[in-house]
């Protein structure tokens, strides 16, 4: 299949098409996502929690992200893929916010970046894509931002941040942003802004209305088993099926039933007679 663009998820928009999007951290899962026909993969932030054991996505760096979505285009090649800029690397400046978004493209070969905030970061938006660079927006529950929802809390659930969440999408379109990522709100505001937008909606958390939608992959495998948001679905338990094939292998090792001969590394039989008869003459 040969890699998406932004023409084709305008037309999946169009044509009632849903956008299959996952995350992805490495190399190996995010072959299996190109084999499984992923149409995205966002290399996210929360490769703080899920690879860099983190215990939120603040501490992640720009230079962390480079090498992990470094590792994602190779494992991914045709792919459509986004870069998640990491906090305090487009908040401050924004000319160091393009200069930031840039290295996703030159050097990690992605296809386009995503960045937290509506209103307040639209500024930011237009300086990047007028550079040329595709943004995804991303608004509602946004990890980047926990502290000033004083925790990880749905947004939109109340007037005054429902209302503020359409007119930040709607900022976000008006900046140039070519798609944007719902996270964590009622289905009836994911509803009216995937309505009312022209551009792709996606959605984390946030129902079934939005144009496609994005799962953390070790959430949806079952891997990933400190907590279980709401809004994740496990297709599988991976973390009991990996636990129960480590404490196999342990057991077999520590019972000497592994390697068996079928997993060695054999002498043609001269070798062999060669090989003992002069071990013999050592000793
Ligand atoms: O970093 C990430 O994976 C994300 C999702 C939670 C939307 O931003």
């Amino acid at each position: 299949m040969p890699k998406k663009t932004i023409v084709d998820f305008q037309k999946m928009k169009a044509d009632g098409e849903k956008i299959v999007f996952l995350t992805g951290y490495d190399a190996m899962m995010a072959s299996f996502e190109e084999q499984a026909g992923v149409d995205m993969i966002l290399v996210g932030d929360s490769v703080g929690n899920t690879k860099l054991g983190y215990s939120s996505t603040l501490p992640v760096t720009m230079e962390e992200m480079i090498i992990f979505c470094k590792a994602v285009r190779r494992g991914a090649p045709n792919t459509f893929i986004v870069g998640d800029m990491p906090f305090m690397s487009y908040q401050a400046d924004i000319a160091e916010a393009v200069r930031n978004a840039g290295r996703f493209v030159k050097e990690a070969e992605c296809d386009a970046i995503k960045l937290e905030g509506g209103e307040i970061v639209a500024p930011v938006v237009k300086a990047i894509s007028d550079s040329g660079i595709l943004v995804m927006g991303h608004i509602g529950l946004t990890p980047q931002y926990a502290a000033k929802f004083g925790g990880w809390k749905a947004q939109g659930r109340d007037m005054t941040t429902a209302m503020q969440l359409i007119r930040d999408a709607m900022a976000l379109e008006k900046a140039g942003a070519f798609s944007v990522l719902l996270e964590g709100m009622p289905a009836p505001v994911s509803d009216y802004i995937t309505k009312r937008c022209e551009i792709p909606i996606l959605g984390i958390g946030a129902g079934l209305p939005c144009d496609g939608q994005l799962l953390i992959v070790y959430d949806m495998l079952g891997m990933f088993e400190l907590f279980k948001p709401k809004f994740v679905k496990r297709y599988g338990n991976l973390a009991q099926e990996i636990v129960r094939m480590m404490s196999e292998y342990a057991q077999e090792v520590r019972e000497s039933k592994f390697p068996t001969p079928k997993h060695e590394y054999h002498m043609p039989k001269d070798v062999l007679a060669a090989f003992e008869k002069a071990i013999e003459e050592l000793d």
